[in-house]
């Protein structure tokens, strides 16, 4: 979560306010032992399983995962954004944030950007509604339905048919070539000769962040030229797959309706937008990413998405929207007829007719279970265990654990298949371990302990110990490492002790974009104590643990290398990999 807002005050606000004093404000605390216990706000339990730390000043729920600092309590509970929480608390203690110019060099340029993409919207605008050659694109506008209201609404525009309209109104305003072209607007020729304009004769959709500025375009032709869209390039400030079209807009109607409609394209938006329908959203062509749901999930829980007929019928497709049961959140699902996406629908039948198929939308489980269905043959066995591949898949990713047992019931009962059967192969489906073992910790070299679990064990031992720290830098390399968020979590605990500063877990927090990092550090730290009492030996272990590990997983891959270098008869790869082989053995 970087900001504008320098590390040192960040740190100064976190350790001025006390996290269970915060949380208590919002949810009534048990102490239990050092901790406090809590029925979780974030997911319906019955028994308590969310846990804070005020020696750690961190919070962690055991039954939906959720943890984090007191930022992000702030920011899940209060669904404030991170510089709003930071400010919040700061003024809570009385300390100021100082105003300056960013000294972030990157913060300094995002503004620029930002300044350069406005002129040039305004620019594209102008000459859509003001010029005569943009007659006929007014035209086309109004035959595809877009009122002149929501044109200006949505701050269209159009790229007139030349190389160089753009460029030399940005250079007229005294901008340097190399800063546009760090906004996308423009691209360099290939023998460097110098730039162009990207957008050339096409209509140009802004597409704004959440605080209603302009990070890139989407631009189309206005005939059946090819590419039918192009797009800005990815900027400083445009990062494909972490915003969505439209939201800016929308956000409130989200909130309000406590549901949002997710569709593909800019005028799948804009059209139904224009009809009255303002709960809505575009992923603009690309899968949805899990940073893109978050954003969502920051408004509503409740998603209905609106794909195009063909791609609804994809299991691929599908499968992508199990993210929104990773994140606790309900996915239904609408089919337009054959030949349709929701901007001709609303046009050929209405928005009304549109609103009623959302309100008809089917459920995930049961969307994806009749798709199976007509793909498999539910009668023979071979097609039950299929279809209960893919539902067990789906359903293992629902948070909820009474939503999860009536799924798994429901499918039981269509396959004709015993519940406990499915529960086996549901447990096979999870990844990994969620809780450390640590009583088979203590008897790590006799008992195979899976490598997360002793990775985890690695970075627990890094949080309770400065020098431990020191001694992975000299022992491992973070290659060393498989699990990603560890990765993550150690390279940021490595960074902070070279750079001579504390850690604590509250404050590491800070350093990750991804939530599910933070939360994997959450429960690390809230989960038991390791009983090892020799706290050395207990790292040293974990360490051989990993380096063999990763020697024989090195060994395996070799070996299977050797097979196919055998199979074609290579002898030069063969001599090769055999001296590599010969050598890891001997370590
Ligand atoms: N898209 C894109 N680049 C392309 C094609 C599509 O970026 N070459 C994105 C656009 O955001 C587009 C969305 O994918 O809006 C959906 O594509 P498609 O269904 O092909 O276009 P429509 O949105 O239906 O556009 P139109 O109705 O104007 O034909
Ligand atoms: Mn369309």
């Amino acid at each position: 979560m970087p900001g504008l807002i320098p590390q040192d005050i960040i740190d100064r606000i976190l350790d001025a306010n006390d996290i269970a004093e915060i949380i208590s404000g919002y949810i009534p605390l048990k102490r239990a032992g050092r901790n406090f216990k809590a029925l979780c706000p974030f997911h319906h339990e019955k028994t308590p399983s969310f846990t804070v730390s005020p020696d750690r000043q961190i919070y962690h729920c055991f039954g939906c995962g959720a943890g984090g600092n007191v930022f992000s309590f702030l920011m899940k509970y209060e669904r404030m954004e991170f510089p709003e929480a930071v400010e919040m608390l700061a003024k809570k203690v009385g300390i100021s944030i100082p105003k300056t110019e960013p000294a972030d060099k990157n913060a300094g340029i995002a503004e620029k950007l930002f300044s350069i993409n406005e002129l040039a919207s305004k620019f594209y605008h102008d000459i859509l509604f003001n010029s005569k050659e943009a007659g006929s694109v007014r035209a086309y506008l109004e035959k595809r339905g877009i009122s002149s209201e929501t044109a200006k609404k949505f701050r269209l525009g159009f790229a007139p048919d030349k190389w160089d309209a753009l460029i030399n109104y940005l250079r007229q305003k005294n901008f340097s070539l190399s800063l546009i072209d760090k906004t996308g607007l423009i691209s360099s020729r290939e023998d460097s000769s110098g730039y162009y304009d990207r957008f050339r004769d096409r209509i140009i959709f802004p597409i704004f962040d959440i605080k209603d500025r302009i990070v890139g375009f989407g631009a189309r032709v206005t005939n059946d030229t090819l590419p039918k869209y192009i797009n800005s390039p990815e900027t400083p400030i445009y990062v494909k797959g972490k915003n969505l079209f439209g939201l800016n807009f929308t956000k409130d109607e989200i909130r309000k309706h406590d549901s949002v409609v997710v569709v593909e394209g800019y005028l799948d938006f804009i059209i139904p937008y224009q009809a009255g329908i303002h709960n809505i959203v575009a992923s603009l062509g690309t899968a949805l990413t899990i940073e893109q749901i978050r954003i969502i999930k920051r408004y509503t829980q409740n998603a209905i998405i609106l794909f195009d007929p063909d791609l609804a019928g994809e299991l691929a497709t599908l499968r992508s929207l199990d993210l929104f049961l990773s994140l606790d959140m309900n996915v239904r699902l609408v089919s337009l007829p054959k030949g349709f996406d929701p901007d001709s629908f609303v046009r050929d039948k209405g928005a009304d007719k549109l609103k009623e198929l959302i309100e008809d939308a089917v459920d995930l489980f049961d969307y994806k279970l009749d798709l199976l269905k007509e793909k498999y043959d539910i009668i023979k066995a071979q097609g039950k265990a299929k279809i209960a591949e893919e539902m067990l898949a789906t359903i293992s990713k629902i948070k909820n654990e009474v939503l999860k047992e009536s799924y798994l019931k429901k499918l039981s009962e269509i396959l004709s298949v015993k519940e406990d059967a499915l529960l086996k192969e549901l447990s096979k489906v999870k990844d990994g371990i969620s809780y450390i073992d640590y009583d088979s910790f203590s008897s790590l070299a006799s008992k195979p302990l899976n490598i997360r679990v002793v990775e985890k064990m690695v970075v627990k031992l890094m949080l309770e110990h400065d020098d431990l720290i020191r001694q992975v830098k000299e022992k491992l390399d973070i290659s060393d490492f498989q699990d990603p968020h560890i990765k993550k979590i150690v390279c940021s605990m490595l960074e902070l002790n070279s750079q001579g500063r504390k850690i604590e877990a509250s404050r590491l927090m800070n350093h990750f974009d991804d939530q599910a990092v933070a939360q994997t550090l959450t429960h690390l730290c809230l989960s038991e104590e390791c009983r090892e009492i020799d706290k050395q030996k207990a790292f040293d272990d974990c360490i051989n643990r990993i380096k063999q590990e990763n020697i024989k997983e090195k060994r395996n891959q070799l070996h299977g290398e050797i097979k196919i270098a055998e199979s074609q008869g290579n002898k030069d790869r063969l001599n090769q990999l055999m001296k590599e082989y010969n050598c890891l053995i001997k370590k």
